[in-house]
């Protein structure tokens, strides 16, 4: 056995660092400031408001690829300081040349565009990423999608979506990292990096927004656009994070969310953009609404008409109406009537010219106009390579009885069975959010699975059922061909129609009749290893009850089918941890690890403690849950003193070792409970984790450092204070287990 000892500085290497840094305020240089303010006052009220206004190019507007009449008078007017959706170096190229040389202020535009988790590489949706619980590898992810929404002359992407989601129902919890807060601020920053690069200025780099600003992914009951209710504490403690750590990650926009939060919309909320946002935590960058959510003041009923609307949006703090239109019509009335003063017009322009500085469209507007990188860069191979490896490290081992995984290099027959395994289904494979997406870039699982076929086996392959329609359930076939075999592949699971955004479900179950399918495959007595694809947790009770193997595939992008192949055939040993709990059913929702104690903590024999009478309060699968094939023991954990002060650090080591027959990855997660403290605290949260590599037999030493920042929590007054007493330490594999220390901390 060999020994090796990995000192890992945790906090400081995995983002604390960008979580809490000592200056969040980011200025630029007093010259270029001084350049913004000869600039305004140049400008008419007109002409700024222009700077204001964002419209949606071809895409949303006249489906073709030009702009068309109006909007290239406006253009020339300087009434337009951004585009939505406008893409192609040569078009996004000739656009600017207008801006340019035909506008009296010759204010280069941005364009701004949702780049999610690729263009033409689509790589996992976000949530699969997360599964991987490696920034470095999300970080290279995001790098490789600026370099293509560069090559196609886009400046700004509306990513990364950093809205905690405990609610599986929203669909929109495919674009995001989870439920957790440190776990989403640490790959929210590492997908700022990623998108923004060393520089800004140098090409490849993206302008990054995160979004949505804030608390998006509370909506009530789990239904997009929903209203949003949290108390304060909640928000800070568990929402807010992840946008504090990619603006501390050099973010320099944000886009206000469609909710409203306790009675105000965010869009309309100068609590969240003003008070907390740029007095509280310093941000100078710029504020975009989210598509029309301006106008959308009028439906929340808190505007009585598009100019309350526009007077309510601009002063609360959002810079740029993103598609409305009603800045740049109605603002200039409300100015020259006295109901909006013209500073705060001044001071919204000045951000965005700011963020036009910083990256450097003033010094060259044509920076992404270069049509020769499109052929370049989008699907280069390097970047097939890293959507290779970033699904490969999506995939989460669920369930693996008597080791049925890997599938046997022998010579053996192996039954595909369902409609996500074929190439009529690819489009599906790589989840929302890839509108560029063509099917034939995508390899499919039939054909991973083709490519890698060990000698002497043999593959049989039959759909089974769509994904959800009636029409087209064949089980007595796929039964007939799973007859023939020695074990069943099943790839069952949601259309990438059924996750991102508009795509909340009340019911988790596998869409249409694949249950009934997967049953009947079952039946026949055959081991059956499922892949379950999807954007969001699905309820899988009858499945983790009744089949053997289960494999988490979420929507794993181009490389879907190949990353799949080498997972199931132990090529790449899976190492994926959940960011997300699985439930039981949908009763339990919302359910999440770092929940309270309650005043009646579960007793199994009591009945008067908070629980249900029909299903347990665990999880089906918890956050932090997944396999690999090989096995892991953890030691017991050290601490490097049994008490400190407030202002002391403490180290936690634990050493972990491979205790199976192949080399394998493990997530060591770190959790912390404050165990008494003036007001509740949740009964345990992430601090750290490292994905560590080792041998068969190898033990590594994973250490730890827990810092002052790690032991504070909001105070009855919303200040970060740390209290006296003990702290319980979990050190583990997932959230649900782990070795336990205690330490104090001093008066
Ligand atoms: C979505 C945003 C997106 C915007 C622009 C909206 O409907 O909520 O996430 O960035 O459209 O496409």
């Amino acid at each position: 056995m060999t020994k090796r000892t990995i000192f890992i500085a945790v906090m400081l290497l995995s983002g604390i660092a960008f979580l809490f840094p000592q200056s969040p305020v980011r200025k630029l240089p007093a010259s270029t400031e001084a350049r913004i303010d000869s600039i305004i006052r140049l400008m008419t009220l007109e002409e700024k408001l222009g700077q204001l206004n964002q419209i949606g190019g071809t895409w949303y507007d006249t489906k073709t690829e030009r702009l068309n009449e109006e909007q290239t008078a406006m253009l020339k007017a300087g009434q337009i300081g951004s585009f939505l959706g406008i893409t192609g170096a040569a078009e996004t190229g000739r656009i600017q040349r207008i801006a340019m040389e035909q506008s009296r202020m010759k204010i280069p535009v941005l364009f701004g565009y949702d780049i999610i988790h690729g263009y033409s590489t689509i790589t996992p949706i976000p949530l699969a990423e997360a599964s991987s619980w490696n920034p470095a590898l999300v970080e290279q992810s995001a790098h490789i999608a600026a370099l293509e929404g560069s090559a196609i002359g886009v400046h700004w992407t509306y990513a990364p979506m950093v809205d905690i989601a405990r609610d599986p129902r929203w669909g929109r919890i495919a674009e995001g990292s989870g439920e957790d807060p440190y776990l989403g601020s640490v790959l929210g920053a590492a997908r700022v990096r990623g998108f923004q690069g060393k520089d800004l200025l140098q090409y490849g780099s993206l302008l990054a927004c995160a979004k949505h600003f804030a608390a998006y992914g509370g909506a009530e009951a789990g239904r997009d656009y929903n209203t949003v209710d949290l108390s304060e504490r909640t928000l800070r403690e568990v929402y807010l994070p992840p946008y504090k750590a990619a603006i501390d990650a050099g973010a320099w926009t944000l886009m206000s969310s469609f909710n409203e939060i306790g009675g105000v919309p965010a869009s309309g909320s100068s609590w969240l953009m003003t008070d907390l946002l740029r007095k509280e935590w310093g941000f100078t960058g710029l504020v975009v609404s989210d598509y029309t959510a301006v106008m959308e003041l009028m439906n929340h009923r808190i505007a009585k008409d598009s100019t309350e609307a526009g007077i309510v949006g601009l002063s609360s703090g959002v810079d740029i109406d993103m598609v409305s239109r009603i800045y740049l019509r109605k603002l200039a009335a409300a100015v020259r009537s006295g109901a909006l003063a013209e500073s705060v017009v001044d001071e919204a322009v000045r951000r965005v010219l700011r963020v036009k500085f910083v990256y450097g469209l003033f010094d060259d507007p044509y920076r992404n106009a270069r049509p020769e990188k499109e052929k370049e860069l989008l699907l280069a191979p390097e970047h097939r390579a890293v959507a290779r490896t970033m699904a490969q490290q999506s995939i989460v081992l669920l369930k693996n009885e008597k080791e049925l995984l890997p599938l046997s290099k022998g010579g053996k027959t192996i039954a595909l069975i369902g409609p996500l395994a074929g190439n009529d289904h690819r489009r599906d494979l790589v989840g929302t959010w890839a509108w560029a997406q063509k099917p034939e870039h995508v390899v499919s699982v039939i054909d991973g699975i083709t490519a890698k076929l060990p000698k002497g086996s043999k593959l049989i392959y039959d759909k089974g059922c769509e994904i959800e329609s009636d029409s087209g359930y064949r089980a007595q076939k796929a039964v007939a061909a799973a007859k023939k075999a020695d074990v069943i592949v099943a790839v069952l699971g949601e259309a990438q129609r059924h996750s991102g955004e508009a795509a909340s479900r009340s019911n988790l179950d596998l869409p249409g009749r694949q249950r009934e399918l997967l049953k009947a495959l079952a039946a026949t007595g055959k081991p059956v290893v499922l892949v379950v694809m999807g954007g969001r947790p699905l309820t899988l009770q009858w499945e983790a009850d009744n089949i053997p193997a289960i494999v988490e595939a979420w929507h794993l992008g181009v490389e879907s089918g190949n990353a799949l192949a080498d997972v199931l055939f132990g090529d790449y040993n899976p190492s994926g941890k959940l960011p997300v709990t699985f439930p039981r059913n949908l009763g339990q929702i919302p359910i999440y690890y770092n929940h309270k104690s309650t005043g009646r903590p579960l007793v199994p024999t009591d009945k008067y403690t908070s629980r249900y009478l029909d299903v347990p309060n665990t999880p089906l699968f918890p956050f932090g849950h997944g396999l690999s094939y090989t096995s892991f023991q953890y030691s017991a954990v050290t601490l490097s003193s049994s008490s400190i002060t407030k202002d002391q650090s403490l180290t936690v080591s634990v050493s972990v070792t491979n205790s199976g027959k192949r080399a394998g990855e493990e997530v060591v997660q770190l959790y912390l409970r404050d165990d008494v403290a003036t007001v509740t605290r949740p009964v345990k949260e992430l601090k750290g984790f490292k994905k560590v590599m080792l041998q068969p037999g190898e033990t590594g030493t994973v250490t730890f450092t827990v810092t002052s920042e790690d032991l504070s929590f909001y105070g009855l007054d919303m200040k970060k204070r740390i209290e006296p007493g003990t702290f319980t330490v979990y050190v583990g594999g997932s959230s649900a287990d782990g070795q336990q220390a205690v330490f104090t901390v001093l008066p």
